[in-house]
C-alpha cells in the first residue's frame, strides 16, 4: 500500500495549471490520508485557481498517477492557495514585464543635458551631439524631454511622426539619430497644459512605450532649470550622466551651478560644462568678440568640481536647400568638428 510520503513524491512534479510550476514549488498538496484497509487515498490540494476546467483536467492526471501506483479508490478536495504565493509565481510567469529600455539587461547610456537658465544653447548641443556620436558610429536616440518647449523635431527639420504599431511608437529617424518628442502628439504646436503626475506618467511612456530598439546612447534634452522634469529624470534614471550647458556670461554659470548640484545631489556624474555661445568670430573685422563676457565656463566647472568639454562659438550652420535643419551643423562645418571632438571624448570616457 502506499503511504504518505510516497503520495507526496508522486505528487510533487505535477504541474498547477495556472502558474506552469510544480505543486513542490507552491506547497501546493495540503493534505494526505490514507486507508489502509480500503486502499483509500485523499488528498487536499492548493491551486491559483479552483473550479475552472483546468481543475477537472488536474483531477483526472492526479487520480490516475495515484490509481497506476496502487490506490483503489482516490478522494480529492481542492482550496485556493493564498495570494501571496499566486503572487509570487504569477510575477514570473503571467505578468512577465515587456523589455523597455529601462528594464533591458544592455541599457543604453543615458546622457541629459540640463543647464540653469533657458535659452544657452541645450536643445542645440543635444541636437548636434547626438548627431556627433551617430556620426561616429554609435547608435542613438533622443528624448525631447522638454515637453512644454519642444524644439528638437524643429532644429532637426523633422516633418514626419512617428508610426505606431500595436501599442508600440516606432521613433523618428534622421541624420542616424532616432528622436521622440511631446511635438510629435501636439496639433498645430498648440501649447500644452500637463499636470505634474501626467507628466511623470507622459516621461515613463517614452521610455516604455517606444520601440528604441537597440541604442548605445540615449540624450536627453531637459527643459530649463531645476523643475519637475529634472526630479522625474533623476528617479527614473539613476545611472544617467549630465552634461550642463551655460553660456560664458558669469550670471549664467552662476544659475546653471544650481542644475549641477542637482545632479550631484542625485548622485548623476557630470561628464562636464559646455561653454555655449563663447565668441564670434568676427568675418568683418577678423577679430575674436566675446559677445557673452567671459569666464563662466571655467567658473561652472571649477563650482561643480569639473571640466569644460567644449567651448563653442556663435555659429550659423551652413544654408542647404537640399537638407533642411536649420540647427543642425554640417560635418565638414568648424562647429560640425567641434562637436564630433566633444562626442568622440565622452565616448572614450564612457565605453573605456
Ligand atoms: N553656438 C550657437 N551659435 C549660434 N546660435 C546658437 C548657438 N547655440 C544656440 N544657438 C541659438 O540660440 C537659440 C537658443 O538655443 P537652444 O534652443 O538650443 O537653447 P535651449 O537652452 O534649449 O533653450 P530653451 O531653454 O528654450 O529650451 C536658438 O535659436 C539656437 O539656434
Ligand atoms: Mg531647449
Amino acid at each position: 500500500m502506499l503511504t504518505k510520503d510516497e503520495v507526496i513524491e508522486l505528487l510533487n512534479p505535477v504541474k498547477d495549471p495556472h502558474l506552469h510550476v510544480t505543486l513542490k514549488e507552491t506547497g501546493g498538496i495540503e493534505e494526505v490520508k490514507i486507508k489502509e484497509e480500503k486502499q483509500h487515498v485523499s488528498v487536499k490540494i492548493g491551486i491559483a485557481k479552483p473550479n475552472t476546467a483546468e481543475q477537472m483536467q488536474l483531477q483526472n492526471e492526479l487520480v490516475e498517477i495515484l490509481k497506476k501506483s496502487g490506490a483503489s479508490t482516490v478522494g480529492l478536495r481542492f482550496s485556493q492557495l493564498p495570494d501571496f504565493i499566486i503572487n509570487k509565481f504569477a510575477g514570473e510567469t503571467e505578468k512577465e514585464e515587456p523589455k523597455t529600455l529601462l528594464n533591458s539587461p544592455n541599457p543604453p547610456k543615458f546622457i541629459a543635458v540640463a543647464s540653469g537658465k533657458g535659452g544657452v544653447g541645450k536643445s542645440t548641443v543635444t541636437v548636434n551631439l547626438a548627431i556627433a556620436l551617430a556620426r561616429l558610429g554609435r547608435k542613438v536616440g533622443i528624448i525631447d524631454a522638454d515637453i512644454y518647449g519642444f524644439s528638437v523635431p524643429d532644429m532637426m527639420g523633422i516633418d514626419k511622426r512617428p508610426s505606431v504599431e500595436g501599442n508600440k511608437i516606432h521613433p523618428v529617424e534622421r541624420f542616424g539619430v532616432k528622436v521622440i518628442s511631446m511635438g510629435f502628439f501636439v496639433e498645430d504646436n498648440s501649447p500644452i497644459i500637463w499636470r505634474g503626475p501626467m507628466l511623470g506618467k507622459m516621461f515613463n511612456s517614452f521610455f516604455k512605450e517606444v520601440d528604441w530598439g537597440e541604442l548605445d546612447y540615449l540624450l536627453l534634452d531637459l527643459p530649463p532649470g531645476t523643475g519637475d522634469m529634472a526630479m522625474n529624470v533623476q528617479e527614473t534614471l539613476p545611472s544617467c550622466k549630465e552634461i550642463i550647458v551655460t553660456t560664458p556670461h558669469p550670471t549664467a554659470a552662476f544659475v546653471a551651478s544650481r542644475a549641477g548640484q542637482m545632479a550631484i545631489k542625485a548622485r548623476h556624474e557630470i561628464l562636464g560644462v559646455i561653454e555655449n555661445m563663447s565668441y564670434y568670430d568676427s568675418k568683418k573685422t577678423g577679430e575674436r568678440e566675446y559677445i557673452f563676457g567671459k569666464g563662466g565656463g571655467d567658473k561652472l566647472a571649477e563650482t561643480l568640481d569639473t571640466v569644460v568639454v567644449g567651448r563653442l562659438p556663435i555659429e550659423q550652420p551652413y544654408d542647404n536647400e537640399d537638407e533642411f535643419a536649420p540647427s543642425v551643423y554640417q560635418e565638414d562645418h568648424p562647429l560640425g568638428i567641434a562637436y564630433k571632438e566633444i562626442a568622440a571624448e565622452i565616448a572614450d570616457h564612457l565605453e573605456e
